[in-house]
């Protein structure tokens, strides 16, 4: 029971860094549990973090008997990233409609965000507001840096480097 790092992705570009991510910190002996929202399985198939951990990656709530409840008793820490503008408002506001946000709501341990979208969608008051909300309830945020997007546009939104967010889950894991 909560042994694991659980990762979570959503839909945005940033998903094929999550690859990387998954892939160092198993290969350094950490175990490593993926799920994925519908929505970012459009960007990396499930297949490819199955292959990754060997383990079975649940999309759907009903993957298994209580998949949110499996999932949240294997964590020790809980990881999303990239989290989409989508998934912070939803964590932000209580909303479970998938397994990731149904998760999140479940879990007890700690809980890493690393947000990744569009400056223009990072620099909205309504995200500003969830981040600020998800801080207040003892989230940590690795914030997003600035620079170009995939999309052309400049400023911040950019999902911080992999190496960072791997150091961050590391000293966590590692304390809690
Ligand atoms: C090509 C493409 C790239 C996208 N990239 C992002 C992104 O980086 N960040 C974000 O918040 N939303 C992004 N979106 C929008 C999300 O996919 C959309 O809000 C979706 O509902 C998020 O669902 P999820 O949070 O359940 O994964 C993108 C959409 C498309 C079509």
């Amino acid at each position: 029971m909560n042994s694991e790092i659980l990762i979570a992705i959503t839909g945005g570009i940033a998903a094929y860094k999550t690859c990387d991510l998954v892939r160092n910190l198993v290969k350094l002996g950490f175990p490593v549990r993926v799920i994925m929202t519908h929505n970012a399985t459009q960007f990396i198939h499930k297949n490819t973090f199955e292959a990754l951990t060997n383990k079975p990656v649940f999309v759907n709530e009903y993957d298994s008997i209580m998949a949110h409840i499996e999932m949240k008793n294997l964590a020790k820490i809980f990881v999303i990233a990239p989290a989409t503008a989508n998934i912070i408002g939803k964590m932000a506001n209580g909303i479970a409609d998938d397994l990731v946000s149904s998760t999140y709501l479940a879990c007890t341990v700690p809980v890493l965000v690393a947000p990744a979208m569009n400056p223009g969608m990072y620099a909205n008051k309504a995200v500003q507001r969830n981040i600020q909300q998800l801080k207040e309830d003892g989230v940590i945020i690795l914030e997003p840096v600035e620079g170009i997007v995939v999309c052309g546009d400049e400023g911040k939104g950019k999902m911080v480097d992999v190496e960072v967010i791997q150091k961050k889950i590391i000293e966590l894991y590692e304390t809690v």
